[in-house]
């Protein structure tokens, strides 16, 4: 682990920013390099990799992109929940410390921040993410934003690192946007598991999820018009080019992200629109794609909230109260640990 001033460090009137690390740029390498031996190098099984690779300096921006268009409505969803109850939050949680999984920008999240600031309890803010660069410039501009916040940023994974989320306080795990949808449903109970392990009585966590709804919709949420999640998935073929030395030609691959009605989740793949053996130095092999051959790049999970529920109690997280958008599309759940 490494602890540092951090952003501000030099520089006269930024806040300083403690960060954590415990994913270095060499542990991440060599994940990579295990999950594409075994993700994308054994013949006759689907091709996959996890969906954390996606987020390399630019999939994030693109991501942030994506939060902006017409057909992508879970963000839009999801903050009119917060600015209708952000302050209901804050008093049924009573926390101190926000700590924020997968935080991204964390744009949405000064809702969360400026209701706790109301309630005159907030001290510390604890950004979470795989995604350092990105992680790093948005704790930064959060603590130029809340001079007086201790902002302690954490790069972490929330598949590996929850263990190490930091103590003390009152406090408020934020899981936003719907990412606990990238999460398969073993996976999902593992990450309830290891978080509810962690805190202690009375700590809650306020989970975004994305509700079914009709396929149409679904569909064009993540095959837009303009082509930004396309290029957001295609992305991480640069980002295997990039720490692999691969040669994928991103060109080559189709984007499509349909919904798979018997798992209850939209599916990310690039397709091989032609057969072709991509290098893969950094390991000494190579891996042919057949055309038509898919590789999957995320699912994207759809609940019930009733099913959100069921699965947070299985946990040892009672829900204490659910917020959904007018239209239905989204649900904000607040579960405190028993
Ligand atoms: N919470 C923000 C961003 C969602 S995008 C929002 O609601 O808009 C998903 C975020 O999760 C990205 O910032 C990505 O870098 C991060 N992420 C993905 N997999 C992760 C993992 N395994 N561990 C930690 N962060 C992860
Ligand atoms: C971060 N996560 C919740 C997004 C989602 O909707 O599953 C990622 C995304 N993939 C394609 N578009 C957006």
């Amino acid at each position: 682990m490494r602890h540092e001033g951090g952003l501000g460090a030099g520089r006269e009137r930024e806040p300083s920013v403690k960060v954590e690390v415990h994913v270095r740029p060499g542990d991440a390498q060599r994940a990579l390099r295990a999950e594409v031996l075994a993700g994308l190098c054994v013949n006759g099984r689907l091709k996959e990799l996890s969906p954390k690779w996606l987020y390399d300096e630019r999939g994030s921006q693109l991501f942030d992109e994506i939060t902006r268009l017409s057909e992508y409505y879970p963000t839009r969803r999801e903050r009119e929940i917060l600015e209708a109850h952000a302050r209901d939050i804050a008093r049924a949680s009573g926390a101190d410390t926000l700590l924020e999984l997968g935080s991204g920008s964390s744009e949405k999240t000064r809702l969360l921040l400026d209701a706790m600031r109301s309630t005159g309890r907030l001290r510390r803010f604890v950004p979470f993410d795989v995604s350092e660069a990105f992680l790093r410039q948005a704790a930064g501009a959060v603590a130029r934003e809340y001079p007086g916040l201790l902002v302690h940023a954490v790069v972490g994974d929330f598949e590996r690192h929850l263990g190490q989320l930091p103590r003390g306080g009152r406090r408020l795990v934020a899981f936003l946007g719907g990412t606990i949808g990238n999460l398969k449903p073993a996976e999902r109970a593992r990450f309830y598991a290891e978080l509810s392990a962690g805190l202690r009585q009375g700590d809650g966590l306020l989970l975004g999820t994305d509700l079914l709804k009709c396929r149409q919709r679904l569909f064009a949420a993540y095959n837009d018009g303009a082509g930004v999640t396309a290029e957001f998935n295609r992305n991480v073929l640069k980002v295997l080019n990039r720490e692999l030395g691969a040669d994928f030609e991103p060109e080559a691959f189709e984007h499509l992200a349909p919904f798979d009605e018997e798992n209850g989740w939209v599916e990310m793949r690039l397709i091989s629109t032609r057969p072709q053996a991509v290098r893969l130095p950094a390991l000494e092999r190579h891996v042919n794609f057949a055309e038509g051959e898919v590789l999957r790049t995320e699912v994207s999970c759809k609940f019930r909230p009733e099913q959100v529920e069921a699965e947070l109690a299985e946990a040892g997280l009672r829900l204490t109260e659910r917020w959904t958008d007018a239209a239905g599309d989204f649900a904000l759940s607040l579960a405190l640990k028993r």
